[in-house]
């Protein structure tokens, strides 16, 4: 058996570079847990003592083969059109709420109950601050928001959400408005479009747009190519040799870089001037303020907006479309309310006020959410040995909060597997609905994606109906955000 599955990734292994990555990632594991058992047998026995006794208040899972865990298994998820998540959920099927695997060399802990939710992300938590892998730092950039420490972590946050005010989100509505008509007009002369292809673009040329007012064609592409290397090279192993994936990300990273770097030389200098997110951070910088940015923090956190907000929400507009497709009912009431809502205000572009009153799409949004909790878990180290949920937690165990299993949990939702928008007719219980996180790492994005699915879906529905045309719910192998392989392809039928 072992001998097959060796054979079976050794072949896929030539096939795919990311595996090629992940290989070596096990070899160096085991290289590192041989070492650390080498140089810490004198401390083994006293812990396995230690052990034995508290073992059972370890949460229920299996350890896997010696050295590698479920490596193996966690990798041919990742392979596989099922999704990486179906690691998880078939676990979380076998030993409930709680498990833990063991992963990499390191112990992984899933939690899907509220109250561990609760513990694990509420403001109180300092004992279990966000966990990051090293290369997102190198790509991301040491100051950016998704990697600093927690004291640093606070200040950084309160300068960026500064720039998340009513002016920006009220400008931003009419900006999506004018790029979702656009794209409304394109998909009615071309009848049959690939919905994600579609998302990706406008979702990507909104966000530059709020941060840098990029105009030029040319400039944003040149921006998007690099900004998808860096993206793709958050998943690969950090090999600095030329032609790598994580190098090619590297170099991407240098060009938006040495491109911010020139933007922001530009506004100082008066070149260029514009309301948006870049002159506003810029607007901050007085060496006597402790408010004050460096241009580096500045960057790195402009090239962070960009990659959390882009393929999420792409993602996420991407499942509503189907989800409506396959609840034709739903999709019925609301085009007869967004009709109404456009009748109202026929020739204007839409408005924040306007959102606000879009009561039944955001439920359609929210259930959305839910439905493809497009992040599907959240990442947190332990930095004491501590017990979470009655189980016992060891140092620096990772333990993840299960997201996608909190939104499909029965006790929780009702009939979790019904797209059922009047769920949401009251509020969740808090941390029950965990699609943008909670507590003090919540998506600072947050408004800006559901005003982007808002303003997306109300021209959608308005202006066509449509047809999936590929029902295939195979997800895309190595994709960081579960999404449909197909990238959900449609053929369009104009009402209007
Ligand atoms: C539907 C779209 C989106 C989803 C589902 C989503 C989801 C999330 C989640 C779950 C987290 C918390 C992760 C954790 O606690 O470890 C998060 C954090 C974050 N998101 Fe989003 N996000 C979306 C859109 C956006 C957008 C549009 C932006 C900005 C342009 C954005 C910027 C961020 C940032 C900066 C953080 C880090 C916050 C911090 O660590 O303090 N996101 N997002």
């Amino acid at each position: 058996m072992m001998m097959m599955m060796f054979l079976h990734f050794s072949l896929q292994f030539l096939l795919h570079p990311l595996l090629h990555f992940l290989f070596i990632t096990l070899i160096t594991c085991l290289a590192l847990k041989i070492l650390k058992s080498l140089t810490t047998t004198t401390t083994t026995t006293t812990t396995t003592i230690h052990r034995s006794r508290v073992i059972s208040n370890y949460p229920p899972g299996s350890d896997g083969f010696p050295l590698i865990g479920e490596t193996l298994a966690f990798i041919a998820a990742h392979n596989s059109s099922k999704g990486f998540y179906d690691f998880v959920r078939t676990r979380h099927l076998r030993y409930g709420n709680c498990f833990k695997t063991n992963l990499f060399g390191g112990t992984h802990v899933f939690v899907s109950s509220v109250e561990v939710a609760k513990a694990l992300l509420g403001s109180e938590s300092v004992d279990f601050p966000k966990r990051y892998i090293k290369t997102v730092a190198t790509l991301l950039g040491e100051e950016s928001l998704l990697c600093s420490s927690h004291e640093h972590h606070k200040f950084l946050r309160r300068q960026i959400a500064s720039l998340f005010t009513l002016d920006h989100l009220s400008s931003s509505v009419r900006m999506f408005d004018e790029l979702t008509v656009e794209t409304m007009r394109v998909w009615k002369e071309k009848r049959c479009v690939i919905v994600l292809d579609y998302a990706l673009k406008i979702t990507f040329n909104a966000i530059c747009k709020m941060l840098l007012s990029l105009e030029d064609d040319n400039e944003m592409e040149a921006l998007r190519n690099d900004v998808s290397e860096v993206t793709e090279a958050l998943l690969a192993f950090p090999l600095r040799f030329p032609g790598t994936r994580f190098n090619r990300g590297l170099k991407a990273r240098e060009r938006i870089m040495d491109t911010l770097r020139e933007k922001m030389a530009m506004r100082r200098n008066g070149v260029e001037c514009k309301n948006d997110f870049l002159e506003h951070l810029l607007a901050k910088d007085n060496p006597d303020s402790a408010e004050s940015l460096t241009d580096q923090q500045i960057s790195d956190n402009i090239l962070t907006l960009i990659i959390a907000g882009q393929v999420t929400t792409a993602s996420a507009i991407t499942w509503m479309v189907k989800y409506l497709d396959e609840n034709k009912e739903v999709q019925d009431k609301l085009r007869e309310m967004q009709l109404e809502i456009a009748l109202k205000n026929s020739d204007t572009p839409l408005r924040l006020e306007t959102l606000n009153d879009m009561h039944y799409a955001s439920k359609i949004v929210k259930e959305s959410l839910r439905m493809a909790t497009v992040v599907s878990w959240f990442p947190r180290v332990a930095l004491k040995d501590c017990q979470l949920g009655g189980f016992q937690i060891r140092k620096d165990w990772i333990v993840n909060v299960n997201a996608r299993s909190a939104h499909y949990d029965s006790t929780i939702y009702d009939e979790p597997m019904k797209f059922d928008p009047s769920r949401f007719d009251e509020d969740p219980k808090p941390y029950s609905f965990l699609a943008f996180g909670a507590g003090g790492r919540t998506c600072l994005g947050m408004n800006l994606a559901k005003e982007m699915m808002l303003v997306f879906l109300h021209h959608l529905v308005t202006t066509c109906r449509w047809e999936v045309t590929d029902a295939d719910p195979s997800l895309e192998k190595w994709a960081m955000f579960p999404r449909l392989r197909s990238g959900c392809p449609i053929r369009v039928i104009p009402i209007n």
